[in-house]
């Protein structure tokens, strides 16, 4: 169901501080905290004696004291002290998670420990540049399986009815797409001519009139998705196109951590090419893609609720193919990650 060597987004950079913080991953419940000097730390959050949640505990000097009997744990899950005993039990201890605060999220790596690699956290192309701005990100908690916020990270046509009033303009229904694979992921993108600027992103480009828009969606494996949008006076568009002043490009980050098999904590970031000191600018992205996304999770929790019920096998259309493709190599790296494929 889940890959488990890999990086999740567990939460916002500012939802984890010095209070205990319990959030379930991929099933498994797990407490959070940041220690005194900033690091962010997270265990497995049931105490290994009657297995009360550490998080129901509190944290005392960098440890977390649990709520029943008193055994403290340090950061690395060891048990350092037992107020009840003479001598600590030699297996009291609780699994340690590597995390790494990046790109104002921590991340949890939720696989084998030794195999945690940071370089393999996705990169934030831009993120030092000044005249590129990044939102804070934000979040939203979806009743449905991860797979469908994928599904639809790799479905561009879906502005055209899932937001109307927010990402739609003409052509986002029945433009070809273009298909491709990477080494971690499939890209889906199409190029759009000379047609309307969606009413989103009208108050934030360079330019007036009709645009060329490239919509480029890509997902990598397990489950982030990166949406390029760029914006271009008609007639600049296209394959060779070369960026210049006048080019608004918007990136867009979206970072899928399963709670369990029918929930999902969806994060976000927007960074945007313009404006870079403008608050305003920024409040305003930072809502607008709040509001698109609820449109999106409506649907989606939906779609779960109508799958999950179906009493025939539902039809695919061709709109679907880059979303099956991409669920079908990701089946293949969880089967082969364990142990069910050669
Ligand atoms: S349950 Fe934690 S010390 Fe007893
Ligand atoms: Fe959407």
């Amino acid at each position: 169901m889940f890959l488990r060597n890999s990086w999740y987004v567990a939460a916002l950079s500012s939802e984890i501080g010095a209070q205990l913080r319990p959030l379930r991953i991929l099933g498994e419940n797990i407490v959070f905290y940041r220690t005194g000097g900033g690091e962010p730390v997270a265990l497995q959050d049931a105490c290994p004696h009657r297995r009360l949640p550490l998080s129901k505990g509190r944290l005392l000097n960098n440890r977390i004291e649990c709520g029943y009997h008193g055994l403290q744990f340090d950061h690395s899950g060891q048990c350092v002290a037992a107020p009840t005993q003479s001598r600590i039990p030699p297996s009291a201890r609780v699994r340690s998670y590597p995390v790494v605060d990046r790109w104002g999220l921590v991340w949890i790596w939720m696989g084998d420990a030794a195999l945690s690699d940071d370089q393999l956290i996705i990169d934030v192309l831009n993120y030092d540049n000044p005249d590129w701005k990044i939102t804070a990100g934000d979040a939203l908690t979806c009743a449905c399986n991860y797979q469908y916020l994928t599904d639809n990270l790799l479905d561009p046509s879906h502005v055209a009815w899932v937001h109307r009033t927010s990402f739609a303009s003409p052509g986002t229904e029945d433009t070809p797409v273009e298909i491709s694979d990477t080494d971690n992921g499939v890209i889906v993108r199409r190029w759009i001519y000379d047609r309307k600027l969606p009413s989103f992103y009208a108050p934030l480009v360079r330019f007036k009139g009709n645009c060329d828009r490239l919509q480029h969606y890509e997902a990598q494996f397990p489950c982030t998705a990166i949406n390029k949008s760029i914006f271009v006076p008609s007639g600049k568009g296209g394959p060779g196109f070369q960026s210049d002043e006048s080019s608004y490009v918007m990136v867009s980050y979206h970072f899928m951590t399963p709670i369990d098999a029918d929930n999902t904590r969806y994060h976000w970031l927007q960074h945007r090419n313009t404006d870079p000191d403008n608050e305003k600018v920024t409040a305003m992205i930072a809502s607008s893609a709040r509001s698109a996304f609820l449109e999106d999770r409506e649907v989606l929790e939906a779609v779960h609720t109508g799958m999950a019920n179906a009493t025939a096998r539902p039809i695919n259309l061709g709109l679907d193919a880059a979303a099956l493709r991409f669920r079908r190599k990701l089946e293949r790296m969880i089967s082969r990650e364990s142990g069910n494929s050669p």
